[in-house]
């Protein structure tokens, strides 16, 4: 191993245009703002008008993150896309995405970490950094959540949480041995014993040989499945854990720490682990009222809203921290 680090230098998000507030989820479905906003923090989300896709998004996050790194397209070394929602089964986004980026043959993958699937595919684009293989890796979350919902009261407990969007980085090698900022440490974990807790079972090689039928399309098994209190019970757990556990490895101290960007899920969650640490609510600042549930591109785009305003300076310390399907959760602490 080198001394190299990695480091963020530039960030990108992007949301479709159309806005569906909980008033109109309220009319196709037995819900309302009030039950909506109490549970989770949520106004509002953005759905894809029925032209945009993954690639779409990814793309618009992809260039500005880019554009804020001041380097060209071509002179990335690899793309790695976090999502639950491909353009398709397979090869799923990041292809689309390396086409339409007009990138020469470099590696591209999906990583499928559900909502921690940024922070994990943060480490992957470390490990290349840090062994000297490569210098410059974009790093996507993005998805399009809302063609796969049910719209209805069937459906409404997960329906009314999540929203389409998509946010980007680059990371690059820092060898600058003045230059102390990057990325500290990185932790992540996974409990497979809940991964039918939060999931989407069809379609699906391991439910039925022709993976889907219109039997389990009318039983609704194509939509997400959650038990909900259940995800919130090991969330509230794991996010502390994880992050006393990185900031520990990056011999960070908590009140050190300037940002916790915690990955927008629920609102209420988020309040419970800042609570349970004794963190101030202004170091964490949410859009999931705006946003929803935005999955693996949910921190991403948290990153660049905070990068491009001042709550994240230079020499500052920021703590990012992710729970979800898996179940999955991580955290990684960086020096802005
Ligand atoms: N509108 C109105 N009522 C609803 C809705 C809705 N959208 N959804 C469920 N309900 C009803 C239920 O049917 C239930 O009715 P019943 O008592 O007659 O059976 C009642 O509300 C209570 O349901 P619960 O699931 O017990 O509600 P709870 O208070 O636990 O809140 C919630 C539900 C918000 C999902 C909560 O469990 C939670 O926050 N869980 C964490 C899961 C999460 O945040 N998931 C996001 C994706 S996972 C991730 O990214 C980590």
């Amino acid at each position: 191993m080198t001394s190299l680090r990695s480091k963020i230098t530039g960030t990108g998000m992007y949301v479709p245009a159309g806005v569906v507030t909980n008033h109109d989820l309220a009319k196709r479905m037995d819900t309302s703002d009030e039950w909506i906003q109490q549970r989770s923090g949520i106004v509002e989300r953005r759905h894809v008008d029925g032209t945009e896709t993954p690639t779409d998004l990814a793309e618009h996050a992809a260039r500005r993150a880019i554009e804020a790194a001041g380097v060209g397209a071509d002179e990335l070394d690899a793309i790695i896309l976090a999502t639950l929602s491909p353009e398709a089964e397979f090869p799923g986004t990041s292809f689309f995405l390396h086409h339409r980026l007009g990138v020469p043959e470099i590696p591209c993958f999906d990583l499928r970490a559900q909502c921690s699937g940024f922070l994990y595919s943060l480490a992957c684009a470390d490990g290349f950094i840090r062994s000297g293989t490569m210098r410059r890796i974009l790093v996507v979350g993005a998805e399009v959540h809302s063609t796969g919902l049910e719209f209805s009261t069937r459906g409404r407990d997960t329906a009314v949480l999540f929203g389409d969007g998509a946010g980007a980085i680059v990371v690059e090698a820092n060898g600058d041995g003045d230059d102390r900022s990057g990325l500290l440490a990185i932790r992540l974990h996974a409990q497979g014993e809940h991964a039918r807790r939060l999931w989407i079972e069809a379609p699906g090689s391991g439910i039925h040989p022709t993976r889907i039928t219109h039997e389990l399309i009318d039983e609704g098994r194509h939509f997400p499945r959650m038990e909900g209190r259940m995800v919130f019970k090991h969330a509230v757990t794991r996010m502390p854990e994880v992050l006393r556990e990185t900031l520990d490895a990056a011999s960070v101290k908590l009140d050190d720490v300037d940002l916790f960007l915690f990955h927008q899920a629920n609102l209420r969650i988020n309040e419970f682990v800042a609570q349970s640490l004794g963190i101030p609510p202004e170091k964490c600042p949410s859009n999931i009222e705006r946003y929803g549930n935005c999955s693996a591109a949910s921190i991403p785009m948290l990153l660049d809203e905070a990068a491009r305003s001042d709550r994240l300076r230079p020499g500052q310390l920021v703590a990012m921290t992710a729970f979800g399907s898996g179940f999955t959760w991580a955290t990684a602490v960086a020096r802005w």
